[in-house]
């Protein structure tokens, strides 16, 4: 009678041996349009692991009816050359039905068929203005961690909330995948590469660079506390405010959300302090950015840094 989780894994593996051999699988799920974001996940999972697989698929549950589904940008043969290009092994492209039997209908009233939530961390930030996106997300991310069954799977930094889902996920429902993160890859002007840059003109593009300046500047702020001294949750928030002023006077940035986060919980900080104590934060936003030639786009971008 065992009444541990690690007794059972204990007993299997002295059972069966380890029946995972020295060759390991690294997975680096996408949804394409792949950019150097992108190919730096990927060139790490080449580097660490015998092999590597690449998915690409455009995951309708993750999907808002108001969102970019059917515009969502998609590059296969280009993607393709790169992958060819960084050694990849395996590339996954199923359609929507191989993954969902049932059909996913965008209202969620007619969506059949097994989900996987992952409740509370999903409700916060992004799931405020994206209600089923982390649904989706976890749902699909268990189907191809149990069709890869891949050692190790890498995730950007730059979807933060995604890889903290995740690994609740992994952790929670002892998923047999290792999650690894990796940090945010930026263009010249600091802008964190998204395949959603590609619908901005170059002005608005540049524009857009100072979301980062922002939260460097709360970063500059909390780094240079003297050791003890402590600042409040709005006088940090104030600091990135009054980077992005002009451009929010310009109406190029409205601000959805800045938070600062434990970066575990994702729980808002009412204060931080420069001490021993002080657990590692995340300082992250989202702002809708309009372009400056087609004022009827808006971009929502997304940014953070891990302090
Ligand atoms: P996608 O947006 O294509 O991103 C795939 C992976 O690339 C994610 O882990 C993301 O964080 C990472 N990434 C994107 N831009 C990056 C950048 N500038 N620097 C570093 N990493 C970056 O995230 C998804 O797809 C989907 O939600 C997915 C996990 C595939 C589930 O459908």
């Amino acid at each position: 009678v065992f009444h541990t989780v690690e007794e059972v894994v204990q007993w299997r593996t002295q059972e069966l041996g380890d029946t995972r051999s020295r060759e390991t699988i690294g997975f680096v799920p996408t949804m394409g349009c792949l950019h150097s974001g992108h190919a730096s996940l990927i060139s790490q999972s080449v580097k660490e692991n015998t092999y590597t697989v690449v998915s690409i698929f455009v995951n309708p549950s993750q999907f808002a009816p108001t969102e970019d589904l059917d515009n969502y940008p998609r590059t296969l043969p280009d993607d393709i050359k790169l992958l060819d290009s960084l050694n990849v092994d395996v590339l996954f492209a199923p359609n929507a039905h191989a993954m969902y039997p049932q059909g996913i209908p965008l209202d969620l009233e007619k969506q059949r068929g097994p989900f996987v939530s992952v409740l509370g961390l999903s409700e916060k930030l992004e799931g405020k203005t994206r209600p089923n996106f982390f649904r989706g997300v976890a749902t699909v991310v268990t189907k191809l961690f149990n069709i890869v069954m891949a050692d190790v799977a890498y995730f950007g930094q730059k979807d933060i909330q995604q890889f903290i889902v995740l690994q609740c996920m992994v952790d929670e429902l002892f998923v047999n995948t290792r999650l690894q993160i990796m940090p945010i890859i930026r263009n010249s002007g600091g802008l964190a590469l998204s395949s959603r840059n590609k619908y901005l003109c170059p002005e608005s593009l540049k524009i857009s660079a100072n979301l980062y300046q922002g939260l460097q500047a709360a970063e500059n702020a909390i780094k240079g506390l003297a050791p003890g001294a402590r600042l409040t949750r709005s006088e940090i928030i104030d600091v990135v405010s009054e980077t992005w002023a002009p451009y929010v006077a310009s109406h190029d940035f409205k601000v959805d959300y800045v938070s600062l986060a434990d970066f575990k919980t994702l729980d808002e900080l009412s204060v931080v302090e420069n001490t021993v104590e002080q657990k590692p934060l995340v300082i992250s936003c989202a702002v809708y950015v309009t372009d400056r030639e087609k004022p009827d786009t808006v971009v929502r971008l997304i940014d953070n840094i891990i302090i």
